[in-house]
Order: C-alpha cells, then sequence, then structure tokens
C-alpha cells in the first residue's frame, strides 16, 4: 500500500494543479450555475477541479472513497472505515465570482475515522497551508506554530451570515464581546485566520467538505474544534461549529450555558 508520505506529496501537487486551474481562468472563463437558490453558485471550475482532484486519487489511492461537494465523489459514504479523501474544490465559490479573491481549494484525508492530511490552499497568494497528524502544520514550507491562547474580549472573530442575522441572543452575545467581527465568505480563509492567530475563532453551519481540512490543521496546532454547545463533530454531517482558542471556547461556552 502506499504510504502517507508519498500521499502527502502526490495531494500537494494535486492541490496545487488545481489551484492554478482556477486562477487561470477566474477572469472569465467560466461558466455559473445556480444549485438551491440565487446565493447558492456553482462553476464550470468548480466542476473541473473536482473532476480533476477525484480522478487522481482513484489512480493513486484506489481503495480509498471520496466525499466531495459537487457530485463527483462515492454517492454514498457511511462510514469512515479505510480511506476517505474530503474534497472542497472551490470554497468560497460566491467570493470567486465576485471578487477573484478569498477562495481557497481544500482537501483531506482521513484514515479510520482520523484526521490525517489537511490541505488548505489560498489561491490567490498562492499559500498552501497543509499539514499531516503528528507532524506539523506548514504554510508552503514554513512551520506555524500554535498561536496564542487570547480570549474572546482580545480577538477577532468570524462568523457566517446565518449565524449572524438569526437573532439567537447568545449568539448575538458571542459576537458583541469580541473586540470584532469579521466575515470572510471562505471557510477555508477563515479558517487559516484562526490557525494563524488573526482570529480568535470562527463560527459556521459547515459541510464535511467546509469542516475537513480546516479541523485536522487546528487540532494539530492545539486548537479546539467542536461543536458550539462543547460535543465532538461528526465529520460525515452538517454541523454548527467553532473553531478556536481554547480561552475562546471557554469564553463562549460561558455564554453559552
Ligand atoms: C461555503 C463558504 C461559506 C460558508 C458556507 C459554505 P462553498 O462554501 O465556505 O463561507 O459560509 O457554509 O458552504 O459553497 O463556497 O464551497
Ligand atoms: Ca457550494
Ligand atoms: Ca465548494
Ligand atoms: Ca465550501
Amino acid at each position: 500500500m502506499i504510504s502517507i508520505e508519498v500521499l502527502d506529496q502526490k495531494a500537494q501537487q494535486l492541490i496545487r494543479q488545481a489551484g492554478q486551474n482556477a486562477y487561470q481562468k477566474m477572469e472569465n472563463d467560466y461558466q455559473i450555475d445556480t444549485k438551491t437558490n440565487y446565493t447558492d453558485l456553482v462553476t464550470t471550475i468548480d466542476r473541473e477541479n473536482e473532476q480533476l482532484i477525484n480522478d487522481q486519487l482513484r489512480k493513486i489511492d484506489p481503495d480509498s472513497q471520496i466525499l466531495s461537494e459537487e457530485g463527483f465523489g462515492d454517492q454514498q459514504i457511511n462510514n469512515m472505515q479505510g480511506h476517505v479523501w474530503i474534497v472542497d474544490p472551490i470554497d468560497g465559490t460566491m467570493n470567486f465570482v465576485k471578487q477573484h479573491n478569498n477562495f481557497a481549494v481544500m482537501l483531506a484525508l482521513y484514515v479510520d475515522g482520523q484526521p490525517v492530511l489537511g490541505y488548505i490552499l489560498d489561491v490567490i497568494n498562492n499559500r498552501l497551508y497543509h499539514g499531516r497528524t503528528g507532524a506539523g502544520v506548514y504554510v508552503d514550507n514554513q512551520k506555524i506554530s500554535q498561536p496564542a491562547d487570547l480570549g474572546l474580549r482580545e480577538s477577532l472573530l468570524a462568523m457566517n451570515r446565518t449565524l449572524t442575522l438569526s437573532g439567537n441572543p447568545a449568539l448575538k452575545k458571542i459576537a458583541q464581546d469580541a473586540i470584532g467581527l469579521r466575515m470572510y465568505g471562505s471557510a477555508g480563509i477563515e479558517m487559516i485566520g484562526v490557525i494563524t492567530g488573526q482570529l480568535g475563532g470562527y463560527i459556521s453551519n459547515l459541510k464535511p467538505w467546509d469542516l475537513a481540512a480546516g479541523r485536522m490543521l487546528a487540532e494539530e496546532l492545539g486548537l479546539v474544534v467542536k461543536s458550539i454547545d462543547g460535543s465532538s463533530i461528526n465529520v460525515l454531517s452538517s454541523n454548527l461549529v467553532l473553531v478556536a482558542t481554547r480561552q475562546v471556547s471557554r469564553d463562549i461556552r460561558q455564554i453559552i450555558n
């Protein structure tokens, strides 16, 4: 069986290739479709990237399962046994279309349910955040250290639109207590914010492909990745997730309870 080290090298090449595809075509070389409603976009580049990544993964790691957003993965994944690759071909499709900025390609490998490899490519800055469980987190070739354990009142906090507008009193208090509130529109870019210490926390409703890579990287750096009520997350389902420093997580728990 192929080693994790070799899978790591191949995955890095693959995600860079997908990033380059998006970068080269982002000015106008694509079509846009809507999915569930007018705010839910998919482009031909989302689909191309997913096909590219999944086709290669099937060659490199033929016995694995693939969970991905745009329909080129395995139809049904009921368990996390063996190798499971989780793919977000463009994270922040709306930003890709509207800003040509603040979007990512994300990939993760879970083995028997445990995060092993994680990748977030910030396409515009051409920076690859990657890591292997037990071996640290890197941006390109530079190792990242654990961010300072700041509390909510010393931290910028990111929250998605749905939660910000929900009117939930606890979420409102959390947002008010933070030193400032941010909304970037890409789970990947927001996770990079927490991993690098630019944000003290990020709260969002996340699907498996929004969460898988960032969770691996954040946990490897000693950050908290939990459901907002403090319970463990299930990578196969949609979760209301908090990614945060330990102190921000404690501060938020206090507001919620
Ligand atoms: C979305 C973005 C967005 C988050 C949504 C995600 P997509 O991913 O990460 O920031 O709020 O929940 O679905 O659809 O652009 O890959
Ligand atoms: Ca989407
Ligand atoms: Ca996506
Ligand atoms: Ca996404």
